[in-house]
């Protein structure tokens, strides 16, 4: 259960409220992460440039990161542009989604402070454009002290990087602190990790059926539950969310154990064996 006080549940739209009202409260994820995918597809079954794809998609952004300060959810995280894009897409394309990226931050500070929504970034960004990066940290501190919703936006992200980056900064304090490779733990990996601040995704979504992880969040997502939905994300909304963590609720986590009724059914066992 999220804190009271954080919840907007008369915000959501009547179908919005008739599935949130079929969820457990006591077992929402505290952290979604998405792959949002199909933006390109969206645009092309209309005979639409991809850039209207991407326009498209921005607007699932916002609905649905409203919908996910509606409920409380404390951590969403957002995969808007990955290293593999920026280098293999076309000049245009990637000139298109950091202009888009611009206008969106400048276009939904507001939204965010009215939805108590706190804007945060994971990956490379020091390697965006300037002025994109200027309009990223305005959004960040206008936004720093709201306590609902943290939008993560994974830009410039690769897991793989992150990864090396983790390591990097974990080798530098390790060599300050003459500390010795067989003291590593995962909890130093994870200290040095952009998420070190969240906690791991309960929730994976990815949007247009893929059945790929595209290098977002590795280390992160090693118990993560993985929804895959056919919807292309420019027709994802917020009650899309809300069904992908009701189907999350109808699965059992048991992080490598036994589930709850296998392990007294062992005990049994082991008892009638004598
Ligand atoms: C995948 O669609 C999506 C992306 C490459 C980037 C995601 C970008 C957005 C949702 C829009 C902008 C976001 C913000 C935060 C303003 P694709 O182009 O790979 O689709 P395809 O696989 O159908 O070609």
């Amino acid at each position: 259960m999220y804190p009271a006080g954080t919840l907007r549940i008369h915000e959501l739209t009547a179908e919005e409220r008739a599935v949130y009202a079929t969820l457990k409260p006591e077992r929402l994820p505290e952290h979604v992460a998405i792959i949002m995918d199909g933006n390109g597809r969206w645009a092309g079954h209309r005979s639409l440039k991809r850039f209207l794809g991407h326009q498209q998609g921005a607007k699932s952004v916002q609905l649905v990161t409203e919908t996910a300060s509606r409920i409380g959810l404390p951590w969403l995280t957002l995969y808007a542009f990955s290293l593999e894009n920026n280098l293999r897409r076309p000049r245009a394309e990637v000139n298109f989604l950091m202009r888009l990226l611009k206008t969106y931050l400048e276009a939904n500070v507001q939204r965010m402070m009215d939805n108590n929504v706190r804007m945060k970034y994971i990956g490379r960004t020091h390697e965006l454009p300037a002025e994109v990066q200027e309009k990223m940290r305005w959004a960040e501190e206008a936004t720093a002290g709201n306590t609902g919703t943290t939008l993560t936006l994974a830009l410039n992200y690769g897991g793989r990087s992150e990864l090396v980056d983790a390591f990097r900064s974990l080798a530098a304090e390790m060599k300050l602190k003459h500390i010795g490779p067989d003291r590593i733990t995962e909890e130093d990996i994870h200290r040095h990790l952009y998420t070190a601040h969240m906690p791991d995704p309960d929730l994976l979504i990815r949007t247009s059926g893929e059945m790929r992880l595209s290098n977002y969040l590795l280390w992160q997502i090693a118990y993560t539950e993985i929804f895959v939905t056919e919807r292309l994300w420019p027709d994802f909304r917020g009650i899309h969310l809300l069904e992908a963590i009701a189907d999350f609720q109808r699965r059992e986590r048991r992080y490598g154990g036994l589930s709850e009724g296998a392990g007294e059914e062992a005990e049994r066992i082991k008892i009638a064996a004598g």
